[in-house]
């Protein structure tokens, strides 16, 4: 019964999204399809793509020798071997790894063996296709901008650096450097950078105002609006339940943009999924948003 009910609620849904002409919200794969693939991979991306998303989302992280990479945690034990491969190298921080020595991880087979969210047990990941993950690599900034550009993902870039008012040096860095390929490789236009450190968004902006950027929040400032014009933000990309009818009204009214994550559940997807105050949903499960907009492929 339950599952009939919420099958009606997607085929209502879709109905209403396509008679409407509604095409927002932009449907944005968190971490890639993570659900899916191991995240922050460009298989993930490719997942992504396959599934119909718009963007996906990543993170960015600078290695010991300056170079940009993909990785969510501040250490790498969690999604790749480098406690097998450098057992010495405890606790495995980014920034005390080359990227010669990170290209050497493997970034996938955890995903196959720990099968995070139950989709190889499922089927969802067909087996032959799981297995294939084992090996993928930690992909560099440039490589993942140009796997997105072949294949048109739009891409949210979050910049890892911990919340200060005061701009840090290696922040600096991250910062330049990510603005510098996004130029160089032509994809002003298709990235949105976005942190959670108030001092890189508001020098992405001084630097690059050409590329939009979001103050990622998991609490409410007491003034958003002031706060957003204050660092140059084009967007808010605040924890999905910080959001109120109040705050979508101010931000939409006066212009700014709105980027929610990380929304998994139907329940939550489909009270997004027509809001056109909304402008993207970060989800681990891209496939439900789709359903639910009449998407699915
Ligand atoms: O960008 C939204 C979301 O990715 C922020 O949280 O911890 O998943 O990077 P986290
Ligand atoms: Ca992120």
């Amino acid at each position: 019964m339950k599952f009939f009910l919420a099958l009606f609620a997607i085929l209502a849904i879709a109905g209403e999204m396509r008679s409407s002409g509604v095409s927002k919200p932009l449907v944005i794969a968190h971490r890639g399809a993570r659900s899916l693939a191991p995240e922050n991979t460009l298989a993930a991306a490719r997942t992504a793509k396959r599934l119909g998303a718009d963007g996906w989302e990543f993170d960015v992280r600078m290695s010991k020798d300056g170079e940009l990479i993909l990785m969510h945690d501040e250490t790498l034990s969690r999604t790749t071997n480098a406690s097998e491969l450098f057992p010495n190298q405890a606790p495995w921080s980014v920034a005390e790894f080359t990227l010669a020595e990170i290209k050497t991880l493997d970034a996938g087979s955890w995903f196959v063996e720990s099968d995070p969210y139950g989709t190889i047990a499922s089927g969802d990941v067909p087996a032959p296709e799981a297995e294939s993950f084992r090996g993928e690599r930690v992909p560099t900034l440039r490589e993942a901008l140009a796997l997105s550009r072949e294949l048109g993902l739009w891409v949210n870039i979050e910049l890892k650096s911990r919340p200060s008012f005061v701009l840090a040096p290696s922040t600096k860095l991250l910062v330049e450097k990510t603005v510098e390929l996004v130029r160089a490789m032509g994809m002003t236009s298709k990235v949105l950078i976005s942190s959670f450190d108030p001092a890189a968004v508001q020098y992405v902006n001084a630097v690059a105002p050409e590329i939009p950027a979001a103050l990622l929040v998991s609490s409410l400032p007491p003034d958003p609006l002031g706060y957003l014009r204050a660092l140059g933000a084009e967007a808010l990309n605040p924890r999905y339940d910080l959001v109120t009818e109040g705050l979508l009204n101010i931000l939409s009214q006066a212009g700014f943009k709105v980027f929610i994550w990380t929304v998994n559940e139907l329940e939550d997807l489909r009270k997004f999924a027509v809001d056109p105050r909304i402008a993207g949903i970060i989800t681990d499960w891209p496939q439900r948003l789709l359903a639910l907009l009449g998407r699915a492929k």
